[in-house]
């Protein structure tokens, strides 16, 4: 349990270290932002956290559909809430896609 409790917190400090990091180029912004994801839910999307939900081979339709209701408010979480607010519309696009194909290792 330790060893979880330290996890999250770096996880956390890395959401608001990416959070107040300057936008240098589009690309890179969407690397940064995809590694904050991986961090909590995994490379893939498997997340290896009993808490985290995994996003490998979700539906794209249904994460962007998240994402989005992060952002809007209507779905609310302590973190997600907070993640989803640094997102565009294409980025969530993107991240969806990336998630629902199972990229990564
Ligand atoms: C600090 C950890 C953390 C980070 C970073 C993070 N997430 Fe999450 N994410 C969570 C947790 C915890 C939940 C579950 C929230 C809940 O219980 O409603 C979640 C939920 C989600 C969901 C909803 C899943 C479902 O089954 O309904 C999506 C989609 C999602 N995250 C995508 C992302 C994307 C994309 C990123 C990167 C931009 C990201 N998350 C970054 C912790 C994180």
């Amino acid at each position: 349990m330790k060893t979880s409790i330290k996890h999250w917190t770096f996880m956390l400090s890395t959401v608001l270290f990416c959070g107040s990091t300057p936008v240098l180029a589009q690309q890179t912004d969407f690397q940064n932002l995809l590694n904050m994801c991986k961090a909590c839910h995994g490379d893939t999307g498997e997340s290896q956290f009993s808490s985290i939900p995994n996003l490998k081979y979700q539906n794209a339709d249904y994460l962007s559909a998240q994402l989005n209701a992060f952002k809007s408010g209507q779905r609310t979480d302590k973190t997600m809430t907070k993640v989803a607010a640094l997102l565009s519309e294409q980025d969530m696009q993107n991240m969806a896609k990336y998630f629902s194909e199972g990229k990564g290792q």
